[in-house]
């Protein structure tokens, strides 16, 4: 579709509203926290609640979350008008992609419209276009464009050089096309609940003449694939858009999965700090996304050691240089990657 100039004016105030709530207004809630804070017991997000519960500034900074991400997907000039019903070009003649028509999309996915997405990631045959139009080219900062997952595959590369990938929860194909790029020995496959998401992936995967990546329609909770069958498991952003018991049943399939001796990496969030929490609790409410929640209140080390793994780590992990330091001036989500291994044979 061409690029309307409405559109793109309107494409040019979402981000430049992003970058104002990111910058300007968080640096701004900051000030007014430790202002109101200082003499004050803190140490968990309720008090940080109770803080922060007279701050015009905070009330500011929660409504501009909120209706930014709003505007950006409603209305007459959001996204899902634009991309719901443009099914992308070229869709019908990829051969790197397997859809499964009688997959059954689970309630807790259904029951929310994530991200303030309307009908969410499987409503209309362009619903991966409007997810990628807002994770790329109306986001600011490292998670807009494919910089932090070019990141991440590179930061994998410590762990060794796989040979076999599976990218659990792959969406429009950001996660596993860096994948495929930077392993480029490796046989690299994406799954997905979305079938549009997919087909736009395996549109960009086969116009990046990626031979190593293909895709698949499948239920991160009971992939389709044998028992062992890669040596690198992972997700970027998947955990926090599952129910507890989805969560529970996709560690252990990562488990299932990765062969005797693998690894499994989880990149996510987690958050530990009161002020951050209280924020970032507040962004899981404002964006539609209640999971987040419940990943960062459950023990995941913890379960990743019920599921049979081993050497459980959990790593912050840095989207820019320097994004982990105390004093980072922006808002940013608290990257972490949950790292585990199945016990060799
Ligand atoms: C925030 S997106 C992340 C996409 C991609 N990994 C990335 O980093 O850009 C989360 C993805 O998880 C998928 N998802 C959620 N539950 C799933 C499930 N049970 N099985 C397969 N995919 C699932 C969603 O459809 C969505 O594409």
């Amino acid at each position: 579709m061409t690029r309307r100039r409405d559109d793109l004016a309107f494409e040019g105030f979402v981000v430049e509203a992003r970058r104002f709530w990111m910058s300007d207004m968080w640096a701004a809630l900051r000030e007014d926290y430790e202002r109101r804070s200082d003499g004050a017991s803190v140490s968990t997000a309720t008090d940080v609640e109770r803080v922060l519960a007279s701050s015009p500034t905070y009330a500011c900074y929660a409504w501009l979350e909120r209706h930014i991400q709003r505007t950006k997907y409603s209305g007459r000039y959001g996204l899902v008008r634009r991309f719901r019903d443009e099914r992308p070009a070229g869709a019908d003649t990829v051969d790197n992609l397997t859809l499964d028509p009688t997959l059954t999309i689970p309630d807790y996915y259904s029951a929310v419209d994530i991200h303030q997405h309307p009908g969410n990631l499987t409503d209309g045959p362009g619903a991966g276009l409007v997810y990628k139009a807002s994770a790329t080219s109306t986001q600011p900062g490292a998670t807009g464009g494919y910089g932090l997952h070019e990141r991440f595959a590179a930061w994998l590369g410590q762990f060794g050089v796989p040979r076999s990938v599976l990218d659990m929860g792959c969406g429009f194909g950001k996660s596993s096309i860096t994948l495929a790029q930077r392993f480029p020995e490796a046989q690299v496959k994406g799954i997905d609940l979305s079938a549009p998401c997919l087909e736009l992936a395996a549109v960009e995967g086969a116009t990046a003449g990626l031979g190593n990546l293909a895709y698949r329609q499948a239920d991160v909770r009971h992939a389709p694939f044998p028992e062992a069958a890669f040596d690198l498991v992972t997700s970027t952003m998947v955990l926090h858009e599952l129910d507890e018991s989805a969560l529970r049943e996709t560690l252990r399939e990562s488990y299932r999965l990765v062969e005797p001796g693998g690894l499994v990496v989880h990149l996510d969030f987690r958050v530990k700090d009161p002020f951050l929490e209280f924020i970032h609790y507040g962004h899981s409410r404002r964006n539609n996304e209640p999971y987040m929640v419940t990943l960062n209140e459950m023990d995941i080390e913890r379960e990743l050691q019920l599921s049979g793994f081993t050497d459980v780590q959990t790593l912050p992990f840095e989207e820019v240089d320097g994004a982990t330091r105390a004093d980072w001036p922006t808002w940013r989500f608290p990257w972490t990657a949950f790292v585990a291994r199945r016990p060799a044979a």
